[in-house]
């Protein structure tokens, strides 16, 4: 059964932005902008899909919002407060910011189980609660069967539900998943496909995600831009993208078909 978003928030009325990135540029080196001039709205409760090539600065752009790194030009706001100079933890702590990381995100000599335990023990202090949010979600991301398999040893697959799982022990307002679907096999993208919109719709949740399955990704985005060559080079709803010049030119090619 394919997964359906019943609605896509495209215009919010009166409200300020969530985040708002204002001309942000980044470099490592001296004359190589990996961003230039980056301007960026998300609504609460929006699914914002961040596609572009490797190289992009997809990546980049989410340890900018955690923190992880700083820009070498321009401000990050959240709601409204300019969060530029604060470390990780205090927007982490402060905004309630999750990221799902590219790589990695575990502890590869922990169990399913005890993964979520030891983050458990850090965000949620109430022993009872914490035990049946992680209970909650050893069943949503159904990892009841490897629960005490040894992160190292998991399959790719329930290597990721692990690592989304463990992004959603802090019950995060800001999530930011970076490839979450990423050579996982249909019926584990259907599954994630279904709980990212479920996070939206009963949670509220804003949502920042990249990947390069392109298409599973425009399904649960209700707005998408691309990124190619440090700036953002087009911009709207899937449907949208699939008509935008750019968008074919600088990342999906001419014959790729969103539906
Ligand atoms: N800490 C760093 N130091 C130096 N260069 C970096 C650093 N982090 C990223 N880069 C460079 O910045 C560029 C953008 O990297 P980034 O990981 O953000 O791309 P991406 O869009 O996420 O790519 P992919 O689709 O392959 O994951 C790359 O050229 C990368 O080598
Ligand atoms: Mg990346």
């Amino acid at each position: 059964m394919s997964v359906i978003k019943k609605f896509r928030i495209t215009k919010i009325k009166n409200s300020k932005p969530l985040i708002s990135l204002k001309k942000i540029s980044l470099s490592f080196q001296k004359n190589h902008l990996i961003l230039d001039n980056i301007n960026l709205d998300i609504s609460k409760g929006q699914v914002i899909g961040l596609l572009g090539p490797n190289g992009a600065g997809k990546s980049s752009m989410m340890n900018l919002i955690t923190g992880a790194l700083k820009p070498s030009f321009g401000n990050i706001f959240i709601k409204n407060e300019d969060i530029t100079q604060y470390p990780i933890y205090t927007r982490t702590k402060k905004f309630r910011i999750s990221l799902c990381p590219q790589i990695g995100g575990y502890f590869a000599d922990l169990s399913a189980e005890d993964n979520l335990k030891a983050v458990g023990e850090i965000l949620i202090k109430d022993k009872k609660l914490r035990k049946l949010k992680i209970e909650e979600l050893i069943s949503k991301f159904e990892l009841d069967a490897v629960r005490k398999v040894e992160a190292k040893h998991l399959s790719g697959g329930f290597k990721r539900r692990l690592t989304i799982s463990m992004s959603l022990l802090g019950e995060p307002e800001i999530l930011l998943m970076d490839e979450p679907l990423a050579a996982l096999d249909p019926q584990t993208i259907q599954m994630l496909q279904n709980i990212i919109i479920k996070l939206q719709s009963e949670y509220n949740l804003t949502i920042l995600i990249t990947d390069h399955q392109a298409r599973d990704l425009l399904v649960v985005c209700d707005k998408a831009l691309i990124l190619a060559n440090s700036k953002i080079v087009a911009e709207g709803t899937p449907n949208e993208l699939m008509k935008n010049v750019n968008a074919a030119k600088y990342y999906f090619g001419e014959n790729f078909k969103f539906k």
